[in-house]
């Protein structure tokens, strides 16, 4: 039996009883965009999350573009740190901002933003730094929100792969006033197409965003500021509210699974995982593995399916390379690019899948 990276069709099982009332009744109603279905998830989420607020968009690229556009107003061309290991939406919503993504390299064991290096990348025209909370793992936001402060920058927080967590057992909102999420379909919690948010504790920024994520418009047909238009719709609502409640429960297991492939793993010598601490809700489970890519080939033949999360660090990137700095310069990032595999994860993967997939990679290096 062929084992996929993730599988959402148990996540939708497991809910159906409570998503397609919801829907008929959505259905019923006929209102699907800016409707009480978003407005009770934005409430239900920042509940969740323990922020004071939360504005949906319609995406987490959209979501990083609006909080960076309510953290540098009106200075064009101003930099901002991002770490080279992310997803390439990242530096996209950097972009889509009017600012320009300066990259920075991450930490050989964690793969998260470092913050030493982030701090000599630091010059005159930096305004923000994006902490991307890669994998699951919230980045070290003590040491980030300190660094912040001492320089006068913002610090937008990329949990685009993180729901659910929290840093140190506080909330990521009381690390800095803005926190992106995605709810595209395969995340920790995700929709049924694209969707995302803005968590803050400020009712300034929230109401702004709401501003900007609608033409600039309260309501009516009077345009405020520029903007853009960009909104979680009401169906996409309808399912994040059904599996909202069983985010506890998903990323347990996500946790307990993480677990047992360590376990499975353990004494392998050529693969190592990458280091999570306790905080982490587990998005994805990451291995560095000796031939990386005659490993992947080996599990696709034997029926189990990979991901590379990235193969190409951001600053090696056509669309990024302008911004540099050259190949060489973020070696962290670059090694890791050639050694990263991400290996089967979802809530309602089976035990035995996973010491298959385990099995399977120890007889690859006998
Ligand atoms: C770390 C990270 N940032 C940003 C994004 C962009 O989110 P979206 O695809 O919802 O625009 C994603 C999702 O792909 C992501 O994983």
């Amino acid at each position: 039996m062929r084992i996929p990276l993730t599988d959402l069709r148990p996540q939708l099982e497991a809910t159906q009883s409570r998503w397609r009332p919801a829907l008929d009744r959505l259905l019923a109603r006929a209102q699907f965009v800016l409707g009480r279905e978003g407005e009770a998830f934005e409430r239900e989420f920042a509940r969740a999350t323990g922020a004071a607020w939360v504005v949906g968009v319609g995406s987490g690229t959209v979501a990083l573009e609006l909080c960076l556009r309510t953290a540098i107003p009106n200075k064009p061309r101003k930099e901002v740190l991002v770490p080279a290991l992310t997803s390439l939406f990242t530096a996209q919503a950097v972009l889509a901002a009017g600012c320009v993504p300066r990259f920075a390299d991450v930490d050989p064991e964690t793969l998260l933003l470092d913050p030493g290096d982030a701090r000599d990348r630091i010059r005159s025209k930096t305004a923000a730094i994006v902490a991307v909370h890669l994998y699951g793992q919230p980045c070290d936001l003590r040491a980030l929100a300190a660094l912040s402060r001492r320089h006068g920058l913002a610090l937008i927080q990329d949990a685009c792969q993180a729901h659910g967590a929290q840093f140190q057992g506080h909330p990521l909102t009381a690390y800095s006033r803005w926190v992106a999420y995605s709810f595209y379909p395969t995340k920790n919690l995700g929709c049924l197409g694209d969707g995302g948010a803005v968590a803050t504790d400020s009712s300034v920024i929230a109401r702004r965003i709401r501003l900007l994520r609608d033409g600039g418009r309260q309501g009516g047909q009077v345009s405020r500021l520029q903007s853009t238009h960009s909104r979680l719709d009401e169906i996409q609502a309808c399912f994040l509210r059904s599996f909202l409640p069983q985010l506890p429960r998903w990323n347990a297991a996500r946790r307990r699974l993480a677990s047992l492939y360590d376990e499975a793993l353990a004494g392998c010598e050529e693969i190592r995982p990458v280091r999570r601490s306790a905080d982490s809700v587990n998005h994805l489970y990451v291995i560095r593995a000796r031939r990386r890519d005659a490993l992947r080939e080996h599990l696709r033949q034997n029926g189990i399916v990979t991901g590379i999360h990235y193969p190409v660090p951001l600053h090696l990137q056509p669309a990024f390379r302008e911004f540099g700095p050259p190949r060489g310069s973020l070696p962290n990032a670059e090694k890791a690019c050639r050694e990263i595999l991400s290996l089967p994860l979802w809530p309602f993967l089976k035990e035995d899948q996973i010491l298959r997939v385990a099995e399977t990679i120890r007889r690859f290096y006998l």
